[in-house]
């Protein structure tokens, strides 16, 4: 009896060695895996360092390939492409105008009425509608007959509401968010079709002259006033309700920017003579490249991985379309690093899976125990079950390239404010007082549209933070960021009343 207890105690006292030297081994492993998965995080924030000084010198290659670029074509990643539009809307502008809105698989007719003063957007209303499947290949004709078509029911529809009857001509701005080439402000032709579209024998002609025609074959009297993209709207929206408006930056799925250009500077570059005070560039920011951007091994992964390789190489870094990528991206290199996620979800290997909406959800989970991380965890990338700490890491990922996203960002819109000088250190148009070093620095409005910046405060608040902090406190309360909202649509109902014949 005494003896069986014995062994019993010997076994077990073995046993309990046993276990205890695999505890303490696995928690060995565990410790290096955890210093493994922290390695992956440390990395990342090393190579998407934004100080200061990294800032600056983005914010001077901006500037530089803004020059390059309007010098000559081809002389810069950035195309900066004139637009022809002079004419922003002063906020002056009466009477009732229509905007169509075409940029990808739906169509919107607008009408927007002024009365003269600048917040009286007396009303504007609204028709949103599908583009038919078999039209986004057909034919010209057939695609813009079916838009003018709307655009005549629309009208009807509004004017006999309001019991109008229109005495001028209808003026009409006309967004077309696909590449063309422009060929002054109301006319230019289409370089090539994209999101789906192929309609061979639009490719080359004037899509102003397109919806024209089609707007004439349906008995509407309307004039195609303004061909537009969108953020040339955005700017117009911004300038309609501010008139210090001098660039608009849209940050959505993609991302671009327009500015205010001096026509002297256009001048200079591209043998143009215009009559005004200046010209909108479209500048099409989202191919912008710099040695200066801070690039990881993610970033070029994802370059070599897109339809698009080399190109659009700011956009990659910056915009909504890529951001979420971006961290899935990293989390598959933790998870296969270490394994502070379990075994590697094949989940994580779906390109796009993870969208940029839920890494803001996840970077603003304020929750103790971060719940809304391990939800989206779970349900989007099937990792359950991971801990407080490893659901810590993975926001401080989407911290990470959210907020190098936001800074470069910054130092583009302050490039484009140092282009124009209107950055305060001291161009042209800061107006240096004639008394010294005491100067005045302009105010001046940045208009901005998009859901990155407007439903992530995150991004939103890092990208003010950097305006700040690279503009200076003298400088930065004289800069404005204003959010406008659907520049695509009114803004270019404004620019057809700005761009009218009968105003
Ligand atoms: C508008 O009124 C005209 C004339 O009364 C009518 O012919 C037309 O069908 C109406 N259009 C719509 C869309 O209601
Ligand atoms: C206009 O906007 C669209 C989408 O926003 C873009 O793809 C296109 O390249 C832009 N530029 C021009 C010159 O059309
Ligand atoms: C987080 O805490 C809430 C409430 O305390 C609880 O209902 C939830 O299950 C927890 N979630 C996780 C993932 O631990
Ligand atoms: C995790 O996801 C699975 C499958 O979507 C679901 O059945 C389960 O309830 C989720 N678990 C938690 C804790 O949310
Ligand atoms: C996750 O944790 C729950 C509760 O602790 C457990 O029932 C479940 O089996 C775990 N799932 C996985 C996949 O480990």
């Amino acid at each position: 009896m005494g003896k069986v207890v014995v062994v019993l105690a010997a076994g077990f006292a073995v046993a309990t060695c046993v276990v205890a030297s695999v505890m303490v081994g696995r928690s060995v492993r565990r410790r290096r895996r955890w210093r493994r998965a922290v390695g992956v995080l440390e990395e990342l924030d090393e190579g998407c360092a934004t100080p200061i000084g990294r800032l600056r010198q983005v914010v001077d290659a901006m500037a530089v390939e803004m020059h390059a670029g309007l010098a000559s074509e081809g002389g810069s990643k950035l195309k900066m492409l004139l637009t022809h539009v002079c004419n922003l809307p002063t906020g002056k502008e009466k009477g009732t105008y229509y905007a169509l809105d075409l940029g990808g698989t739906n169509f919107r007719v607008l009408r927007v009425q002024l009365g003269g003063q600048r917040s009286a957007i007396i009303g504007h209303d609204l028709d949103r509608q599908p583009i038919p499947q078999n039209l986004m290949t057909s034919t010209s004709e057939e695609l813009f007959d079916f838009i003018a078509t709307s655009l005549k029911n629309f009208v009807e529809k509004e004017e006999n509401f309001s019991g109008a009857s229109q005495q001028e001509r209808r003026e009409l701005g006309f967004t077309f968010s696909f590449p063309v080439k422009q060929t002054s402000s109301s006319s230019g032709n289409l370089i090539q079709w994209t999101k789906g579209f192929s309609v061979e024998d639009m490719v080359g002609r004037d899509v102003a002259e397109c919806l024209q025609q089609a707007i004439s074959r349906k008995g509407l009297d309307m004039r195609v006033a303004v061909l537009i993209n969108d953020t040339v709207g955005t700017l117009a929206l911004g300038h309609f309700h501010d008139e210090d408006t001098v660039a608009a930056v849209i940050f959505g799925t993609g991302t671009n920017a327009c500015y205010l250009e001096r026509a002297d500077a256009i001048i200079k570059g591209q043998g143009l003579v215009t009559t005004s005070g200046g010209m909108v560039v479209n500048m099409e920011w989202g191919n912008f490249w710099s040695s200066h951007l801070p690039r990881t091994s993610y970033d070029m992964d994802l370059d070599v991985d897109s339809p698009n390789p080399n190109d659009q190489g700011f956009e990659k870094m910056i915009s909504g379309m890529y951001l979420g990528d971006i961290v899935r991206r990293v989390i598959l290199r933790m998870s296969q690093d270490s394994d502070v996620f379990g075994p590697v979800s094949s989940k994580l290997h779906v390109p796009f899976i993870l969208r940029t909406p839920l890494i803001a959800a996840m970077h603003e989970d304020d929750s103790a125990n971060l719940s809304e991380v391990a939800r989206i965890l779970n349900n989007t990338l099937e990792i359950p079950n991971v801990t407080l700490n490893v659901r810590k890491l993975v926001v401080k990922i989407c911290d990470v390239v959210t907020r190098r996203a936001a800074r470069l960002a910054a130092a583009g819109i302050v490039g484009i404010l140092k282009k124009i000088g209107r950055d305060g250190s001291g161009g042209i148009a800061s107006g240096k007082t004639k008394g010294g070093s005491q100067y005045k620095m302009r105010r001046t409005v940045v208009a901005i549209e998009g859901g990155l910046y407007t439903n992530y405060r995150m991004f939103r608040e890092y990208l003010n933070e950097a305006i700040g902090q690279i503009l200076g406190e003298d400088v930065a309360p004289h800069v404005i960021i204003k959010v406008t909202e659907d520049g695509s649509g009114i803004g270019a109902a404004l620019l057809a009343a700005s761009h009218s014949s009968t105003l």
